[in-house]
């Protein structure tokens, strides 16, 4: 009864190595409900700890993460793509289910999008996502993204092919 009023700490900023365990309980959450992420299988501590490691050494990527109260709830990521395509980022973002609907999925967004543009200058940005994720592509039109194409069979869900949607948004 007495945490009805708390206020929670919200918090977006850089990975760090002592997320390592609200990142693995949150990674994990999102694959027991089989969401429409590129991971399809739970980690182990130990893979996690690869994962924190070479995302926060990585020139090429940038990421943000959610905290709620010190624990990792969201993240987003713009990987930049190579030589004549390295104005081109690609984009990921996870809410974890806890928290979805609260607008923290716009809020992370719009925060990468920021500091990726700023960092890579960056002029277009894609993703793909699974066709039937309409969830996401409602978050991402809001945001600008169109779709451009459609691969049928083109992301593997849980060992069956589904269509996928490109989409992209051009920086202003
Ligand atoms: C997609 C995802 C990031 C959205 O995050 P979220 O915090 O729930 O989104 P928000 O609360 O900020 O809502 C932003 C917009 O998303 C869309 N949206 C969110 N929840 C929705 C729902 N239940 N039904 C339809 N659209 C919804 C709406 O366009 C919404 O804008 P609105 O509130 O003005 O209608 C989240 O659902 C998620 O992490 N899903 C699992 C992982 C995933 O699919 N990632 C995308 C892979 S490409």
């Amino acid at each position: 009864m007495q945490n009805l009023n708390k206020k929670l700490k919200i918090e977006m900023r850089p990975p760090r190595m002592s997320d390592l365990n609200s990142c693995l309980e949150m990674i994990n959450s999102l694959v027991e409900e089989r969401a429409m992420i590129t991971v399809q299988k739970k980690l182990t501590l130990k893979e996690e700890r690869e994962y924190l490691k070479k995302i926060i050494k990585d020139k090429n990527s940038i990421h943000v993460f959610l905290l709620v109260d010190g624990k990792v709830m969201g993240n987003a990521r713009i990987a930049r793509l190579e030589n004549v395509r390295s104005h081109i980022g690609e984009l990921g973002i996870s809410i974890k289910k806890d928290i979805r609907g609260m607008g923290f999925g716009e809020k992370i967004l719009k925060e990468i999008l920021k500091q990726g543009i700023k960092k890579f200058k960056l002029k277009i940005i894609t993703l793909d996502v699974n066709k039937s994720n309409k969830i996401a592509q409602s978050l991402y039109k809001k945001a600008g993204f169109k779709i451009i194409g459609t691969i049928k069979g083109g992301v593997l869900h849980y060992g069956k092919y589904e269509d996928s949607a490109t989409m992209v948004k051009y920086v202003d």
